[in-house]
């Protein structure tokens, strides 16, 4: 059977990989493809990107399956840029740890005494998790996708009538992200923006701190670095570097780690800085069919963290909806 998906970021890209390996005939078509790195109109290629579950995000059955998916990958194949890694988590506004509900999940959980803690944090504790390279890992799946024999279009639609003469597919699954910038559609659909620098560094830890203040380490397998961050601007649509917010970053992140980062010099060890937006959505992501269309979008700061879930329910709405259109042929 045939599906056709608009978007080819991480989570169309790993929808396709889960409908092939069920034996549909998938076709993709998309305005942004992996080896576009330069384009800031999907997220993809910006994020850090870590596999970091969030304690209250919905869609834990989701996260899981992704958990497992990328901890396989990982031990399977590293030339996919997905990687073992250690994780360490802080908060300051959370007293104990009785909301962080993967820490059954997650190998190697425990909590950290106080005494180990940076300033102001409240709780800590480390587990293992994965780290993905999004510019190793979305070359790799799309060349995966080739092979088993995707076919892949490169174009903006601006209607979903136009969708269904591109794909010509019964099924259709919206994978659009933030979609396009400049129609309308759904207007719960929001950009925040994200700043991140890639600094040098033999590090292979991921750090993050929440609460009060935002801020993380994650390593990038194959770049002699680590993505610093995080900055997140809602309604701010500025494609360009702040140069602010440089020292900015690197100063918090010194705050939580002990300043590991103390000798880094910003004009001469930041291998590259990023901007990027991440598609939110007021309410949270939609993942349900309506009108004949598998809508799968709005994960904001936790694609890559929902995708492989987000990729298998979108298998089984998939073939629920094929048999009701077979159910509905059947009567006429
Ligand atoms: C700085 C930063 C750090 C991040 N860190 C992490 C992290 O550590 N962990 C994590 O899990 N997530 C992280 N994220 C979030 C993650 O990047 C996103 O949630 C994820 O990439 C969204 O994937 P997507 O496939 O839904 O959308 P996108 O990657 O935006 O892809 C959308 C696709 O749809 C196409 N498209 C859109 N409109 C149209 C149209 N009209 N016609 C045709 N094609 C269209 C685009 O061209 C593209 O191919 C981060 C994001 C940023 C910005
Ligand atoms: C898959 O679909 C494409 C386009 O609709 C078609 O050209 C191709 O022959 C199909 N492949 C298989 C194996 O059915
Ligand atoms: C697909 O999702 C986008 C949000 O990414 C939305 O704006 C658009 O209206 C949807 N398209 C269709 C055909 O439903």
């Amino acid at each position: 059977m045939e599906i056709g998906i608009i978007g080819s970021g991480v989570i169309g890209l790993t929808s396709a990989l889960a409908l092939v390996k069920d034996g549909f005939n998938v076709t993709i078509v998309a305005r942004d493809l992996p080896g576009d790195d330069g384009s800031q109109q999907w997220a993809s290629p910006w994020a850090g990107a870590g596999i970091l579950p969030y304690p209250e995000s919905k869609g834990h059955d989701l996260q899981t399956e992704t958990f497992k998916f990328y901890r396989a990958l990982a031990h399977r194949d590293p030339t996919s840029g997905v990687q073992v890694v250690d994780v360490t988590e802080y908060y300051d506004g959370r007293n104990d740890d009785s909301t962080i509900w993967y820490k059954r999940m997650v190998p190697k959980y425990r909590l950290l005494p106080s005494k180990n803690l940076p300033a102001n944090a409240k709780i800590g504790f480390k587990y293992q998790s994965m780290t993905v390279n999004p510019a190793v890992f979305l070359p790799w799946i799309k060349r995966l996708l080739d092979k088993k024999g995707v076919h892949f279009i490169r174009a903006e639609v601006k209607s979903l009538a136009e969708a269904r003469s591109i794909l010509k597919t019964p099924v259709i699954i919206n994978a659009s992200g933030l979609g396009a910038f400049d129609l309308a559609g759904d207007d719960k659909v929001i950009a925040v923006r994200g700043q991140t620098m890639l600094v040098e560094s033999d590090s292979h830890e991921m750090v993050m701190f929440q609460g009060s203040h935002y801020t993380y380490q994650i390593p990038r397998m194959f770049s002699g670095g680590v993505i610093l961050g995080g900055v997140s601007q809602p309604g701010n649509s500025d494609q360009d570097v702040d140069p602010d917010l440089r020292p900015d970053i690197l100063r918090r992140m010194n705050a939580i780690s002990n300043d590991r980062f103390r000798s880094v010099d910003l004009n001469k060890h930041v291998i590259a800085d990023l901007v990027g937006f991440r598609p939110s959505r007021k309410g949270g992501y939609r993942l349900e069919v309506e009108d004949g269309i598998i809508h799968a979008y709005g994960f904001n700061t936790l694609g890559y963290t929902y995708s492989y879930g987000v990729a298998l329910k979108v298998c089984e709405l998939a073939k629920s909806l094929l048999a009701e259109k077979r159910a509905l042929r059947s009567h006429l």
